[in-house]
């Protein structure tokens, strides 16, 4: 690892369990990166989740099982950055200097307040925090998340580039201001792909309760995928593509939820047969889910055993988590304390 090498970055809300969703929007393209060798931080993004969790004591645990989950997944402490976005405190520091140049104007384009307030005007008593000081200041955690280690790519989905980029804005601004002091994170990728809801709705969500997850049993599974809705029978595709991106948007989507994973696990003859199978307009949508399910079960059955191995329990995960935090904490000092003297409080005068 060169000390040039470009710093990656991204971070994910502890929602517990990982589902097909964030496996195949995010933790796959950490894989990636991860074996390309890159130098890679990834963290659990604890203080976020504290805008929408309503079951507060089940933070600290939803936190630690979606780390044991992500190690499951084949995601490495020892290669990885892994850490806890509360154990850099420093990062709620810079967030409140960064507050002090940030417009409340620009913060009320941030989707997700956006859409909170749209919610909130439909129906008063939506579940969770009302319209809080931290939900508006949601993009200004996220660029200190981002600016504290000096990150260059902030791999996301297509739901959180907005944000990345106001962190962009956020960098510039201060830089104007104060001198050249932050990192700008210098682009987003762009691939993430959004898996729909086993329901056929357009985002797999664990709100929206129409998730398949990556620690689902055999018999789970065959259950979810049956009862994935397939009332419309195959209607001929207008195009000789054999691509998902071409083909399923002509199905109904319930169906083509299916194809999309298969293509996603099955080997590729596998979901060609299926394909033709389809174009065929037989009747093969029980085959289809049987199928389907036995792939999902064999991709999850290696990482739920991971997940149950004694060796990757609790105490295993606080002993990277606390290293982790070691090996970040120099980083993010460094930046809060430049960002501190550039806006003229000057240096703490205890901190190591
Ligand atoms: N807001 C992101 C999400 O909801 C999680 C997140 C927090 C994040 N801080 C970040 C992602 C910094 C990338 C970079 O998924």
């Amino acid at each position: 690892m060169s000390a040039n090498q470009e710093i990656i970055l991204s971070g994910i809300r502890p929602t517990g369990r990982l589902h097909y969703g964030n496996y195949f929007g995010a933790v796959h393209h950490f894989l990636r990166l991860q074996q390309e060798g890159k130098r890679c931080y990834y963290f659990v993004a604890d203080y976020h989740a504290l805008t929408t969790i309503t079951e507060r004591r089940e933070v600290y645990r939803q936190t630690l099982d979606m780390l044991r989950t992500y190690v499951a997944c084949g995601l490495d402490p020892l290669q990885s950055v892994i850490y806890r976005q509360s154990d850099l405190p420093s990062t709620a520091e810079l967030a409140l200097l960064l507050g002090m140049i940030t417009n409340i104007g620009h913060l009320e384009r941030g989707t997700t307040y956006k859409d909170k307030f749209a919610q909130i005007q439909d129906d008063p008593k939506v579940a969770g925090n009302p319209l809080s000081y931290g939900l508006l200041g949601y993009p200004v955690l996220m660029a200190a998340d981002i600016l504290i280690v000096k990150a260059d790519v902030v791999p996301v989905g297509d739901d959180q580039r907005q944000h990345v980029e106001m962190a962009g804005d956020i960098a510039q601004k201060f830089n104007a201001r104060f001198g050249e002091t932050l990192q700008i994170p210098r682009s987003v990728a762009r691939n993430a792909l959004r898996l729909p809801g086993l329901d056929g709705a357009a985002k797999m969500g664990k709100s929206d309760n129409n998730t398949l997850d990556l620690l689902d049993d055999e018999k789970t599974v065959l259950k979810k995928i049956k009862g994935v809705p397939t009332t419309t029978d195959p209607a001929p595709l207008n195009t000789d593509s054999n691509d998902p991106n071409d083909i399923v948007p002509q199905m109904a989507p319930g169906v083509g939820v299916l194809y999309r994973l298969l293509h996603l696990l099955a080997p590729e003859e596998v979901y060609l047969e299926f394909v033709a199978e389809y174009r065929a307009q037989g009747k093969f949508y029980g085959k289809l889910k049987q199928t389907l399910a036995q792939h999902v079960s064999a991709f999850n059955a290696p990482i739920i055993e991971r997940y149950n191995d004694p060796a990757n329990g609790d105490d295993a995960i606080k002993d990277f988590l606390r290293e982790n935090a070691k090996k970040v904490t120099p980083v993010a000092l460094d930046t809060v304390e430049s960002c501190r003297e550039a806006m003229g409080i000057g240096r703490s005068l205890h901190r190591g």
